[in-house]
């Protein structure tokens, strides 16, 4: 019997109509006899009614929740109707009714609203799945792919693939390592994205290529992140920054617009990475609300204040209304404290009366020239740069969200630009690249004689205080991509051993060219409105990278180490 109509789709208009129906029962209830069963497929919810007489009673009377059925009915009005499904008017009595599945109780419940433990939730994730919302998030993560795909496709983008077993690429993060059977002692590295590939693909002379990359990245796990997780990666030769920007602009403006009819507009507002650190504090700057990090150095050089002397600098934000408790102000400086700044000052303004914790420190016109109004607060964090920056950010976000300052169903796109190329690590008395190793410098010059100083071109894309994709362009010369090397410390063996090939690859004939990826986890999160990507990834890992389904990582059988000549220590 095949089914004539989704669960979502009768209505009065139907009323007589004999159908056929499929799908899982959500709920049985028996009143009086009669026999009501909410039959559910991915598409919505038909309730069927069961008379006493009928042929098939003895059948529904051993229906249980979650039992999967088939049944052929009669399209009837309904006598309570309800309004808050599609099908509300009607119900289907049934003429046939068959069990195609019978089912255990369940150990989660198989409805929007959900009471059990994530890890319950993961174990059984395939009947978290069948939970409405859970398959919004994957269909709309369908849609979404599907609509980015078509968008790179029509703009004359090859998909292509590339290779999960292959060496180390430096990305930043830990590789995860696969052992090699047939050569014991060496390893394949998962890819933490198909970086090289990509730009051997410009070298091959593709032009303009993508890929829904799987990619692999063993990092500390955070709300907004995945052990493996997808890139939308895209690489294109020829072009500028503004090209790549435009061609990422237009992605994510058709798929807005496909998937939400939202209305993106294009080109997206930009920022340099300085101001994003100076007025956000951090590199990923949320725009849908204010609370911008202002300068107090200045005002506080001529104030006797213990607690700011000698420090580099002062900088702080207002929070323009709302109560901040004693408790609360505690737990806030451990959040300064745990975002790297080393105290918080308050001053707060409020019918007429300064109070916080340095308003003794300030006399009445140093006060009045905070130019304070009526239940502002003023948070300021003394300290070096770095260090004030994540601080308040952390301490804006936080404020931001306990005063409900975010407004919903908003989209806030920029770009952040002008990124340093390397950064600093003072322990190690080394360069680390900012983005990864084959990002240009703006002038190579700069890289050879000053590389503090070295500005990239790199951008990233921002969506409501996440980086939801992040691309250069990249060096495709021989003698640079060899100098970004020997700045980031790799010798000449590491470099041969490392990418001798790539250097190689770069001397016979590299278009100049550039790219960006997506987050597509994170984009989809985001348009789905979640906070959670894992909400968004059909099989996430929990936080502790386990995959408790599966119980994977897993301890595996003696001869297969002993083939891969691997010894596990304690
Ligand atoms: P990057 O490392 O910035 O760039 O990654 C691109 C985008 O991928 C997403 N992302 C993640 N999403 C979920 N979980 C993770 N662990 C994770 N790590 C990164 C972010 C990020 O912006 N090869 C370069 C791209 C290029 O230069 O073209 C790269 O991988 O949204």
């Amino acid at each position: 019997m095949k089914y004539t109509h989704h669960n979502n789709e009768l209505n009065k208009n139907h009323i007589g109509k004999t159908v056929f129906l499929k799908g899982w029962a959500a709920k049985v209830r028996n009143l009086g006899g009669l026999i009501f069963i909410d039959l559910r497929d991915r598409f919505g919810i038909t309730q069927l009614l069961i008379k006493p007489g009928n042929a098939f009673y003895e059948v529904a009377l051993k229906v249980r929740n979650e039992f999967v059925l088939e049944a052929k009915g009669v399209v009837i009005e309904r006598e309570s109707k309800n309004s808050t499904i599609s099908t509300g008017e009607i119900e289907v009595e049934v003429i046939e009714l068959n069990i195609l599945s019978i089912a255990e109780n369940p150990p989660i419940i198989i409805a929007n609203e959900t009471d059990a433990l994530e890890d319950t939730r993961l174990k059984y994730r395939y009947l978290d799945l069948r939970r409405p919302v859970m398959q919004n998030f994957m269909i709309k993560r369908h849609e979404i792919t599907q609509a980015i795909r078509s968008v790179l496709v029509e703009e004359g983008f090859y998909e292509m693939e590339t290779p999960i077993l292959g060496k180390s690429t430096p990305e930043g993060a830990r590789d995860y390592l696969v052992p090699s059977r047939l050569y014991p002692g060496h390893f394949y590295a998962l890819p933490q994205s198909p970086q090289i590939y990509k730009q051997l693909f410009m070298v091959a002379g593709f032009e303009k290529y993508f890929q829904i990359a799987r990619c692999f990245r063993d990092e500390d796990l955070r709300a907004d992140r995945q052990p493996e997780f997808t890139q939308v990666d895209i690489e294109a030769s020829f072009v500028d920054m503004n090209d790549v920007q435009e061609i990422v602009e237009k992605v994510l403006v058709k798929t807005f617009k496909k998937v939400l009819n939202v209305d993106v507009k294009a080109p997206f507002l930009k920022m340099t990475f300085q101001e994003s650190m100076e007025k956000y504090g951090n590199d990923k700057p949320d725009m849908r609300y204010e609370m911008l990090i202002e300068d107090y150095t200045e005002y506080f050089k001529t104030i006797d204040l213990p607690l700011f002397y000698g420090k580099n600098q002062v900088r702080g934000i207002i929070l323009e209304q709302g109560l901040v408790t004693r408790k609360r102000m505690d737990q806030l400086q451990e959040l300064v404290k745990k975002n790297h700044g080393e105290a918080l000052a308050t001053i707060k303004y409020s019918e007429g009366q300064y109070t916080g914790s340095i308003v003794k420190y300030l006399n009445e016109t140093e006060l009045k020239g905070l130019y304070l109004k009526e239940g502002n607060t003023l948070f300021l964090v003394p300290g070096q740069f770095e260090q004030v920056s994540s601080a308040l950010s952390a301490l804006r976000i936080e404020l931001a969200n306990e005063f409900k300052l975010i407004p919903e169903n908003e989209f806030k796109f920029l770009w952040v630009t002008d990124w340093p190329l390397l950064e600093y690590s003072e322990e190690e008395a080394r360069f680390y690249a900012k983005h990864h190793p084959f990002t240009a410098p703006v002038d190579p010059e700069v890289l050879k004689n000053n590389p503090k100083d070295a500005m990239a071109k790199a951008y990233d894309v921002v969506l409501n205080g996440y980086e939801i994709g992040g691309g250069s362009i990249r060096i495709h010369n021989q003698d640079v991509q060899k100098l970004m090397f020997d700045t980031l410390g790799l010798t000449k063996k590491d470099i041969e051993e490392r990418f001798g090939f790539f250097v190689d690859a770069l001397k016979y004939g590299t278009p100049p060219h550039g790219g960006l990826a997506l987050g597509l986890d994170r984009v989809v999160m985001l348009m789905t409105n979640t906070q959670n990507i894992k909400d968004v990834v059909a099989f996430p890992k929990t936080q502790s990278a386990k995959d408790t389904m599966m119980q994977a990582p897993s301890t595996v059988d003696s001869v297969q180490l002993e083939e891969l000549e691997i010894k596990v220590g304690k």
